[in-house]
């Protein structure tokens, strides 16, 4: 079966609504944290109390890094591993112009060399489960088709593509030509993100790309929480 992953939201998603949601909702197979990040050099204390394990008791955590350059992962994997967790997901999609312009989130996508070596820190690190979230380029809609033999050959165990570009941020429409393009030559697990509303989106998505390993949903299920509402 299909997995179901909760999308990280920065604001909404934090350990206290993880929890919430795991314990009294369910039917959510893995919950993505807001990005952690650095600042002053080290882990952003927010984002390290947010990932201690008593405040993730029992739930399938799945901690999110966004890093600009190798040595910035590398610190932050340090710091996420000695709260004792063995998966990182590598945030390389936010669309805020803040992260971009400094180089991280989707700032990363035009940059096959920085991407590479972050991907030779993750080949370091045997120990640990790594994954990748994405939007299909910065300014660019074929910098994720650059990005493919890099993202074929890394040691990731999910992609996740969400088919808008940064500079987009959330207008227009999810490209699904392009994202057609990505899901036929990427041979690593793939998981679809962007604009599910509801089961009926769920099983068209589904139907439409068997070798999907999970779908990702954000908003539809935050709104699904708050109002109790299934559509
Ligand atoms: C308020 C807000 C905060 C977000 N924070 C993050 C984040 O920390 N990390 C990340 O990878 N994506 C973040 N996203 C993007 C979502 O995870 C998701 O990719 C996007 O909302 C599209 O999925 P949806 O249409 O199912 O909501 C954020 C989106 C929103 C609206």
């Amino acid at each position: 079966m299909i997995r179901i992953l909760f999308a990280p939201l920065q604001g909404i998603t934090d350990a206290k609504f993880r929890s919430w949601h795991f314990y009294n909702k369910g039917g959510v197979d893995e919950y993505y944290t807001p990005f952690v990040r650095l600042e002053k050099g080290r882990i952003r204390e927010k984002d390290r109390r947010d990932l201690l394990p008593e405040r993730n008791k029992g739930i399938p955590t799945v901690p999110q890094v966004i890093a600009r350059d190798r040595e910035e992962f590398a610190r932050l994997c340090d710091a996420v591993q000695k709260l004792g967790w063995n998966r990182v997901d590598l945030n390389m999609g936010c669309p805020y112009p803040m992260q971009y312009n400094g180089g991280r989130g989707s700032g990363l996508l035009p940059h096959p060399d920085r991407v590479q070596s972050i991907f030779d820190e993750m080949h370091q690190r045997k120990d640990v489960v790594f994954s990748i979230k994405m939007r299909l380029g910065l300014h660019d809609r074929h910098e994720c088709i650059t990005l493919l033999p890099l993202i074929n050959e890394a040691p990731l165990a999910l992609v996740t593509m969400h088919p808008r570009l940064g500079i987009q941020q959330y207008k227009g429409e999810v490209d699904m030509e392009t994202f057609d393009m990505f899901y036929q030559d990427c041979d690593q697990p793939i998981c679809y993100n962007g604009d599910i509303k509801g089961y009926e989106d769920i099983v068209r998505i589904q139907k439409q790309y068997p070798k999907l390993s999970a779908i990702m949903i954000g908003r539809a299920l935050v709104e699904q929480a708050r109002d109790g509402r299934v559509k």
